[in-house]
């Protein structure tokens, strides 16, 4: 069927040997030292988040880059006029005033900002060389495909790094795969702005050129790549169409933290308000396999015996996010981290799969913690901003011009840019929401701390289960000795 063969016998062969993948999880949730500790265990790949690195790497140098990691990546950056030009602009030696506002990265769109566009490279190409560091085991990065402006130079970032494998879900990251060939190949890159049937000829595309920077490379390894897919038609889709070759899968379920697929068909709610999941919104096992590439379940798949059973129906192994996401390790806050532990051990912590909490429209798994944007109150007394920007929709007003709406931001303001008040009710802005979450509040004019979002697959409750009693912190080596049977519990 697919025009693109399967290397996953040569160049890809340690893609086979992975068990466990750790999930990206983002914003910074898996950063570099979760990746590192999951990557340099046997048959385990680490995987990095790639969302809003950018404003991540700029916060953690105004928070003074504690330990020093960021700065020692930073030398290693085959551009040192870039690194001073960042670290000038970012770094505040001692970290920056409690209460103070963070500098901000703006907002990025089809319109390159050399400065921008170099943190954003350096931000992705820092994350993957801490991820890597101190042994010989395999790193990924992750990313949305609904996020684009910052995909090309993430990539970039990522691959001058020597990232092993690029995965990307929510959307369908079907020109991908060529702009890794073009980029291995010292080649320039393009990805259309626009999602959808091409309504305007003179629609900018979004565009990175190694040539055009002082980094560029003129060869560099070109990882794998995997999808994440909600269904084996989808998977069998990106084979046929993709830009160049697939390497695998990942197959998510609806329980899985962070973004989840709608339901197939017409979405129906039940009484709590929740998106009613079916037999046909999980993925044929048996197609999947017949594409005869690797692939891994994901979405509460987080127990040896889940394993065993993915291994049985022909997957690779399995993909884990939540176990990991509240390990020592995790980028969470750990006050937030270990309050949602303590919560979830007294049956408090619900998760829910809040249908309008995103302002993607994808259904959002969101922790129930009190002090979230979970809660009304809270939401409520937020004043609505928009100054991140990763999650703004490029929509077309004709003749090549753009503009950039997201249903969370002033009511006024995405109305008047032909958005609807009825799709902005409720939804959470997720970029400041999750950027609290990782513990870099932004600290807004009128004095607002940004509060965080949480979110969490269904298996909290079961993670909670498996802690000893009265424990609330563990590491990612007892999530693997606990999923490869090594232990009985975390
Ligand atoms: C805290 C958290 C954040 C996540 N963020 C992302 C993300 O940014 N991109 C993504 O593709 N998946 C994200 N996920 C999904 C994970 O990568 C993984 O597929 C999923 O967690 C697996 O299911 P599990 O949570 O039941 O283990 C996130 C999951 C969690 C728990």
């Amino acid at each position: 069927m697919s025009t693109v063969s399967d290397e996953t016998h040569g160049r890809y062969s340690w893609l086979r040997q992975v068990r466990i993948i750790q999930g990206g999880m983002g914003v910074a949730i898996s950063g570099w030292r979760l990746a590192r500790a999951v990557a340099s265990h046997r048959a385990c790949m680490g995987v990095v988040s790639g969302t809003a690195l950018d404003s991540v790497v700029a916060r953690r140098l105004q928070d003074g880059d504690t330990g020093g990691h960021l700065r020692r990546a930073i030398e290693a950056f085959p551009d040192q006029g870039v690194a001073g030009r960042v670290l000038d602009r970012f770094f505040v030696p001692m970290g920056k005033k409690v209460g103070t506002p963070y500098r901000r990265v703006g907002m990025q769109t089809h319109v390159e900002r050399p400065l921008v566009r170099d943190l954003t490279v350096l931000a992705a190409f820092v994350e993957v060389v801490l991820a890597r560091e101190g042994h010989r085991g395999r790193v990924g990065i992750n990313l949305l495909t609904k996020v684009k402006a910052p995909t090309l130079p993430t990539l970039y970032g990522a691959m001058l790094a020597g990232v092993d494998c690029i995965l990307m879900g929510a959307g369908i990251p079907r020109e991908i795969p060529g702009v890794l060939d073009a980029f291995a190949e010292g080649r320039g890159a393009s990805l259309r702005l626009l999602d959808g049937p091409i309504t305007d000829e003179l629609a900018p595309l979004l565009r990175f050129d190694p040539e055009g920077v002082g980094y560029g490379a003129a060869q560099l390894p070109r990882p794998a790549f995997l999808p994440i897919v909600s269904a084996d038609s989808l998977a069998a889709m990106l084979l046929r169409r993709s830009t160049g070759s697939v390497e695998g899968f990942i197959v998510e379920g609806p329980l899985a933290g962070g973004h989840n697929a709608p339901p197939r068909g017409r979405t129906v709610l039940d009484e709590t308000g929740q998106p009613v999941y079916g037999e046909r919104d999980q993925a044929d096992t048996a197609r999947m396999a017949e594409l005869g590439l690797p692939f891994w379940l994901a979405g509460a798949t987080g127990s040896p015996e889940s394993l065993t059973a993915a291994r049985e129906a022909g997957a690779t192994g399995i993909q884990v996010g939540t176990l990991f996401a509240f390990s020592r390790e995790s980028g969470m806050d750990p006050e937030l981290r270990v309050k949602i532990l303590r919560d979830a051990r007294e049956g408090g912590s619900e998760v829910r799969t809040d249908p309008r909490a995103s302002s993607t429209g994808y259904p959002f798994k969101v922790v129930q913690v009190e002090g979230s944007v979970a809660v009304p109150e809270v939401y409520e007394a937020r004043p609505r901003v928009c100054d991140n920007g990763y999650l703004r929709e490029p929509v077309s007003t004709g003749g090549g011009s753009i503009t950039y709406r997201c249903a969370a931001e002033p009511v006024a303001a995405y109305v008047a840019k032909g958005g609807s008040e009825e799709d902005a009710a409720g939804r959470r802005c997720l970029c400041n929401g999750l950027l609290a979450t990782c513990g870099h509040p932004q600290v807004q004019k009128d004095g607002t701390v940004e509060p965080p979002i949480v979110t969490s697959g269904d298996d909290l409750g079961r993670l909670v289960g498996l802690l000893p009693a009265g424990r609330d912190d563990y590491g990612a080596d007892d999530v693997i000795r606990y999923l490869t049977g090594a232990a009985a519990a975390l």
